[in-house]
């Protein structure tokens, strides 16, 4: 179903878009190889020395080119804690990086998160160039500028916005990635089909990937703070968050985002925002990408719905970003009827 073939092309040069941020901007580079570029990018935006924090092994970890460090790392919510933010910032200060230094962070989205803030922190905000290294990480959080770590009382409960200086989406890291991680990678993608993205089945990876970050980039350069139009790339994540949680995490986040995608589609079926074939479009976009259409087993409807209340985005009641007539839209206050409907039968 998946592989990271770049089609019939001939051509070996690799995307790249623009976040355009004014004097922020910054270009993500996508396909086979572009890793090898971290030389370039660090010289382009003067870097003299460079701490590399990588969750890959050292064959898959590019050198940057001037004098560095590389520090190991693990992916996984584990290590997302603000005592590894420390960490990194004493090696940081250990090998001298100063404000016209920079960091490089070489992993999946949970090092791209952690090494983002740590970043953002240090000296008050150093370069950071991020390679992420998973299907998930390469469509979503590597690009936009949102760091975070967690707390005991949540996910990503303490964060900045800290933008890259670049990102490097090398999609030959995607040839190490075992099955789940790519079933992780395409919830994110199934739930890009709904906001903009266009149907990207059965394109090669390295387009999947294109036309995501595309969308992100075009939505982040016009809401960088979450105000507003940024709320759509959450499509599927109120319920995908609460089904995280209520499975302690069995759920990876973008298996639960694919769940999540086709209950948005239902509600807003229920809703009357919807006729019945974009409903069902929903689900066949999701099992398309080999990813569940169904609640797992056992979890309980008042516990999803109690958790939902309580999502970052909840400020009026229930709140979902739903499909609609012009596209999708934040809609708060959603009877919670509705929303027992919707959830029945999944
Ligand atoms: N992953 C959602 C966002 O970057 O806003």
């Amino acid at each position: 179903m998946h592989s990271t073939r770049t089609g019939d092309r001939p051509a070996v040069e690799p995307s790249r878009i623009e976040v355009a941020l004014g004097e922020r901007a910054y270009p993500v580079l996508i396909g086979p190889g572009v890793r090898h570029r971290l030389p370039a990018e660090v010289t382009r935006i003067g870097a003299r020395r460079v701490v590399v924090v990588s969750a890959r092994p050292a064959e898959w970890t590019p050198d940057p080119g001037v004098p560095h460090r590389v520090v190991p790392a693990r992916d996984g919510e584990h290590d997302k804690t603000l005592s590894t933010v420390e960490q990194l910032c004493r090696v940081f200060a250990d090998f001298g990086l100063t404000r016209s230094d920079a960091v490089v962070s070489c992993g999946g989205g949970t090092t791209t998160d952690v090494v983002g803030l740590a970043a953002g922190l240090y000296h008050r905000g150093i370069a950071v160039i991020h390679l992420p290294t998973s299907l998930l990480a390469q469509v979503d959080a590597s690009v936009g500028g949102k760091t975070a770590v967690n707390l005991p009382e949540g996910k990503n409960l303490v964060g900045v916005y800290w933008q890259p200086r670049a990102v490097l989406c090398d999609t030959e890291h995607l040839g190490t990635l075992p099955e789940r991680e790519w079933r992780n990678g395409y919830g994110e993608i199934a739930r890009a089909h709904f906001i903009g993205a266009g149907d990207l089945r059965d394109r090669p990876v390295d387009e999947q990937i294109a036309a995501c970050v595309a969308l992100k980039a075009q939505v982040v350069a016009a809401d960088e703070r979450d105000a507003g139009l940024r709320h759509i790339l959450n499509y599927g994540h109120t319920l995908g968050h609460a089904l995280e949680i209520a499975t302690d995490f069995r759920l990876r986040h973008g298996e639960a985002v694919g769940i999540g995608t086709v209950f948005a589609g239902r509600l807003a079926g229920i809703l009357d925002r919807i006729d019945a074939r974009r409903v069902v479009e929903h689900r066949e976009v999701v099992a398309h990408y080999g990813l569940d259409t169904a609640l797992p087993a056992g979890v309980d409807h008042d516990e999803l719905i109690a958790l939902m209340r309580r999502d970052k985005k909840a400020t009026s009641g229930l709140s979902f970003v739903l499909d609609g007539p012009t596209g999708p839209d934040l809609v708060v206050d959603v009877p919670e009827s509705a929303v027992r409907a919707a959830l029945a039968g999944m």
